[in-house]
């Protein structure tokens, strides 16, 4: 693995949206011309890529034809056959159309309510037609600007409405697939709901089906909210919700950056690959990010090489991390295996524990260093490659 690059067993898929972006911003229109999804889906091949992903309107314009439609899906599917690539998962935009400006699922008005549910089934359908396990539903208009405007109680009885119709269409449907909610705290409106993944998760034990929907946390999204990714993701896992994530790069509380994987806070990135890698995430590792404005041409497609790299490399530096005897040792000596032992006794309870005669002394428990500095520097010398010998 020493060359870094990837192969399908890597599990690395990419939105259509990404490589695809042009480099509009609030400030300027694209630098670049539209790309043709069929392209994206062999370049992407021939980089190593296993999946594919998209939001309806990525590929299939609004507002087309249905025999429009019908030919982009023969392309596509065709590209799809002749590489090999998948489509592990699919989500809907309910934000770009203007009749999105109050939210989908939760816009004050019911007729946009009820459009922005059709769309989201068909593009069920079709997600299903295609074998997606895995539908996303970001709500980046699903917020507010002033919270005069929005009745945020009945927000949330709507949006649990969405989300529920969503799951009973894909039950009846008998459908192999499940839905990960995606957070963020604001942008494109000035508060989102649903902002962090500790909102959905708690979200989700409100539905009607909530072994069914599970999170999908974008690394930038926390980090705009001043949180830890890694944190974020460990109890999504914990609580077996991790169902798909966004990994990209952010500089910390500002607008969505969508750097590439790696950019941004790369000790943050470091324990994140860390961490997927040593407690059994098994989901796609899927980037989302943003090719920057400034590049054209080739420099698009070597970024999403980087996605890719980057997690790699950051995959080696883990493994190094861990299989080296100074690790261990300073990992023993911060007592790091010890909060996996249970804190009371096999059997013991609660009456037994208060009773329990031990000889524990406050005093000398507190005097006693816990030895973290040493090991954080050990990480830091394997992220930066000066660990050996
Ligand atoms: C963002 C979001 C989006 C969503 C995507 C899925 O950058 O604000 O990440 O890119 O992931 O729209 O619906
Ligand atoms: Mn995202
Ligand atoms: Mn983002």
């Amino acid at each position: 693995m020493t060359n870094f690059v990837p192969t399908r067993e890597d599990h690395f898929s990419f939105g259509l949206w990404t490589v695809g972006f042009g480099g509009a911003d609030p400030f300027g229109g694209p630098t670049r011309a539209p790309l043709d999804p069929v392209e994206a889906v062999h370049r992407l091949s021939d980089l190593g890529a296993w999946g594919i992903t998209f939001h309806d309107d990525d590929l299939i314009p609004f507002g087309s034809t249905d025999s429009a439609r019908a030919d982009i899906l023969g392309r596509f599917t065709t590209a799809l056959d002749t590489t090999g690539m998948t489509v592990p998962m699919v989500t809907t935009n309910l934000f770009s159309h203007p009749v999105f400006k109050d939210g989908g699922l939760t816009s004050n008005d019911r007729d946009v309510r009820r459009f922005a549910l059709r769309k989201v089934l068909r593009n069920v359908e079709l997600a299903a037609e295609l074998g997606a396990k895995t539908f996303v539903a970001w709500g980046g208009r699903e917020g507010s600007e002033t919270d005069a405007a929005k009745d945020l109680r009945a927000a949330f009885d709507r949006y649990k409405e969405g989300i529920d119709t969503i799951c009973a269409f894909i039950r009846e449907r008998g459908y192999d697939m499940r839905l990960a909610l995606e957070p963020k705290p604001n942008e494109p409106r000035g508060d989102i709901l649903l902002p962090t993944v500790g909102h959905v998760l708690a979200f989700i034990e409100q539905l009607d089906h909530p072994d069914m929907v599970g999170v999908n946390p974008e690394v930038g999204h926390e980090q705009m909210a001043g949180l830890n990714y890694v944190h974020g993701i460990a109890q999504a896992l914990w609580a077996g919700k991790l169902f798909h994530l966004d990994l990209n790069g952010q500089h910390g509380a500002k607008y969505d950056q969508d750097l590439r994987f790696g950019a941004g806070d790369v000790k943050s990135a470091f324990f994140t690959v860390d961490l997927l890698e040593t407690n059994g995430y098994t989901g796609p590792k899927h980037f989302d990010f943003k090719p920057l404005r400034t590049d054209t041409g080739e420099d698009i497609w070597t970024a999403a090489a980087n996605c890719m790299r980057s997690y790699l490399i950051l995959k080696e530096r883990s493994a190094a991390f861990r299989a080296d005897p100074r690790v261990i040792e300073a990992m023993e000596a911060a007592r790091v295996h010890e909060l996996g032992k249970s804190t009371l006794d096999s059997g013991e309870t609660a009456e037994r524990l208060l009773r329990a005669e031990d000889n524990f002394d406050p005093e000398t428990a507190a005097s006693r260093g816990m030895r973290f500095e040493p090991l954080d520097q050990l990480a830091i010398d394997h992220l930066m490659g000066v660990a050996k010998g």
